[in-house]
């Protein structure tokens, strides 16, 4: 197995006029776990595409190894993909259409028979292979096409577009873990595109967040959640997302406001930036606490596990997240204190540093 590379790789539908997929370039190293994460319409199906050999992009290079792909039709790259809905010969048994990929490329009957098996062992199927597939509800047919795209023993990548869509969310949980369990035993690289968050954390060795045709920032889980380059990840990563608040650069403090919230990182010019900081980290101080921002407590969740603090600090919202049977009340005036560990400062939408303490500098 290699890794797959994209160089300079984009995609536009519409003869350049619009780009679904941004010139990038990429590698995805080969026996790892990606989750490929981000909204509706941002270009995940284009990428998968891409790397299968079904879209051939409108710009760029494909490499798996040393071997150029980039004119390759699909059935020449050993990739297996599974799409969300199922895929499969509906007057076929489940036996057959799981032994199907691995006849047509000529395996012998014994291994065929062994790994289907095992596959079907695995995802809970060996109670129904001699059933039609016809017959089964879209739920387990979408097992058969899972199964089907793991079959094969040795390919390039596993690329899945969505696999659990149809699935009963019971067993989603079942599957994923399956599918990691998959994943140890043959080292495949593993690519599965999703728009849900815990989906792709729970799954992924490294997740690879897209935005906009564009990779915004690609980690493991908690580097995303603890460490975001980009607002996209801060707001799209967490639950509820990142705050983020107006603020300005002005003496080498940042102020939210009159409130002087921290110092500016060295270096960093003078001007307007957005703070971001997670409800988790934002904490709910007495009056008068230094250094922080006024606030008015707007409303709570009461969630059972943690509360929802929602504030005001003038116009802008910030939600704080705390202990269950938070002793605040709506209308309560409070202030807020970020931490300049979690404090991030963002501009143009991309980080460009960390609140940092205030050290004794004059707050106001
Ligand atoms: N065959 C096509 N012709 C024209 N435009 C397309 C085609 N396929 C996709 N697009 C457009 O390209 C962009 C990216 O689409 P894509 O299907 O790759 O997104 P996605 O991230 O997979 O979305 P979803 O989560 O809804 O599946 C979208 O704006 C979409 O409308
Ligand atoms: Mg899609």
């Amino acid at each position: 197995m290699a890794d797959i590379r994209l160089e300079g790789v984009g995609h536009s539908y519409d003869g350049g006029r619009t780009w679904a997929l941004k010139p990038m370039t990429w590698t995805w190293q080969s026996s790892r776990a990606y989750a490929l994460l981000g909204p509706s319409g941002c270009g995940k199906t284009t990428l998968l595409n891409i790397i299968s050999g079904l879209i051939t992009p409108t710009v760029g290079r494909i490499w798996f190894g040393e071997r150029e792909v980039t004119g390759v039709p699909t059935a020449g790259r050993n990739i297996a993909q599974v799409f969300q809905f199922p895929v499969l010969y509906e007057e076929m048994s489940v036996y057959d259409n799981l032994a199907f990929p691995l006849r047509n490329r000529k395996f012998p009957k014994k291994e065929v028979d062994q790994r289907v098996r095992q596959v079907s062992q695995l995802l809970g199927l060996d109670q129904v292979l001699r059933r039609r597939s016809r017959r089964l509800d879209p739920g387990r047919q979408q097992i058969v096409s899972l199964g089907r795209g793991l079959v094969r023993p040795q390919v390039a990548a596993v690329l899945l577009d969505e696999p659990l869509t149809v699935v009963d969310p019971a067993l989603k949980w079942t599957l994923r873990s399956k599918l990691k369990e998959i994943h140890r035993d043959t080292g495949h690289t593993l690519i599965y595109v999703t728009h849900d968050q815990t989906e792709a954390l729970t799954f992924a060795d490294e997740v690879v967040v897209l935005n906009d045709g564009a990779i915004v920032q690609a980690g493991e889980p908690a580097e995303l959640f603890l460490s975001p380059s980009h607002e996209f990840v801060g707001h799209f990563i967490g639950s509820p997302g990142m705050n983020m608040v107006p603020a300005e650069i002005a003496g080498g403090v940042v102020r939210v406001g009159a409130a002087g919230v921290g110092a500016a990182p060295d270096g960093l010019p003078p001007g307007p930036v957005r703070i971001g900081v997670r409800p988790e980290f934002v904490r709910i101080a007495g009056p008068g606490a230094s250094p922080g921002a006024g606030a008015t407590v707007t409303g709570i969740d009461r969630m059972g596990a943690y509360d929802l603090v929602h504030t005001r600090v003038g116009e802008h919202p910030v939600i704080v997240k705390t202990e269950a049977g938070s002793a605040c009340e709506p209308d309560a005036a409070v202030f807020l204190h970020f931490p300049a560990d979690r404090t991030f400062l963002f501009r143009d939408e991309v980080r460009c540093g960390s609140l940092a303490p205030l050290n004794g500098r004059e707050p106001s």
